[in-house]
């Protein structure tokens, strides 16, 4: 493990343009389960996967509906709006701050790497505290709509103020398509980096795990690394996608990974 970590440092120190991908295996430490781990909610509850499946076309067919389920239903990940980022979110915030990473590109929804401090984060699955136009993509902070007061006024869904289409999360239900600037910024990252760090995450989940991908077929003969740091091996080990994987928990890995950077780093490398 300790050479890995070092490579893994070593690899960091000379990129150039090193990102991060991340899932919910970062965030586990932070209390909200993830989804096809040993303690994953879908592992656990198939039920609430088939369910989740269904979310957008209920969306798209009543979304008064939907946005009442929103307001009154359980929230599935439990309170979001409470939990905080753990060593793992943190350590990829301070690389971000040594100007070495460049960009987070994450599948979570729950604003934990923008809490830790990074400020350069694709959210490709969404954002938990973020409203979306279904018509013309603008995002809006939620707290502009009084939900409360459309829900007892019965004035469901809120409208977009820009062009009265529908407002829903801006949550990526299965089914929806990637918003295009996150997805166009997201594939000319990872067409970018020379670095590539994937954070607990399956790997299984599609458009996402084309990133890893395309940076391979890219990096061809040109040396692109890509480090997997995971509770167990995923397609993109098994596939030798990724040059190596180092095994373990995120909050644990990551912060020893940056004490080894921090030994040789120096202001003026990058
Ligand atoms: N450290 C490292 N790895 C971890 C940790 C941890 N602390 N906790 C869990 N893991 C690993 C799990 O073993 C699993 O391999 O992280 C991975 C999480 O995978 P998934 O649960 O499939 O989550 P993710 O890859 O983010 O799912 C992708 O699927 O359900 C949809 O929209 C949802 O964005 C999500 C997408």
């Amino acid at each position: 493990m300790k050479d890995l970590i070092q490579k893994a440092a070593e690899a960091l120190l000379q990129s150039r343009h090193a990102i991060a991908l991340t899932g919910a295996g970062i965030s586990t430490e932070s209390g909200i389960p993830d989804f096809r781990g040993p303690d994953g909610l879908w592992t656990k509850n198939p039920e609430a996967e088939r369910m989740a499946y269904e979310s957008y076309f209920k969306f798209q067919k009543n979304p008064r509906e939907y946005w009442i389920e929103r307001l009154t239903g359980p929230s599935i990940l439990g309170d979001l709006e409470k939990a905080a980022p753990n060593p793992g979110h943190l350590a990829l915030a301070e690389l971000e701050q040594m100007e070495i990473l460049k960009c987070v590109i994450t599948q979570n929804i729950d604003n934990l790497h923008q809490k830790a401090g990074s400020k350069k984060v694709l959210d490709y699955h969404g954002n938990m505290s973020l409203l979306r136009c279904y018509s013309c993509d603008a995002r809006f902070d939620p707290r502009q709509f009084d939900l409360e007061r459309l829900f007892r006024e019965d004035r469901l869904p809120p409208l977009c103020p820009r062009c009265n289409g529908v407002l829903k999360s801006d949550i990526v239900h299965f089914h929806e398509a990637i918003p295009m600037d996150v997805a166009d910024q997201s594939q000319e990252e990872a067409l970018k980096c020379d670095l590539m760090l994937i954070c607990g995450t399956s790997a299984t989940v599609f458009p996402f795990a084309l990133l890893p991908r395309m940076a391979r077929q890219r990096s061809l003969g040109q040396g692109t690394m890509i480090i997997e740091i995971n509770a167990g091996p995923t397609p993109l080990t098994q596939e030798k996608i990724s040059d190596f994987l180092i095994q373990g928990r995120t909050g644990e890995i990551l912060p020893l990974i940056v004490q080894e950077v921090r030994k040789s780093w120096s202001k003026n490398r990058h």
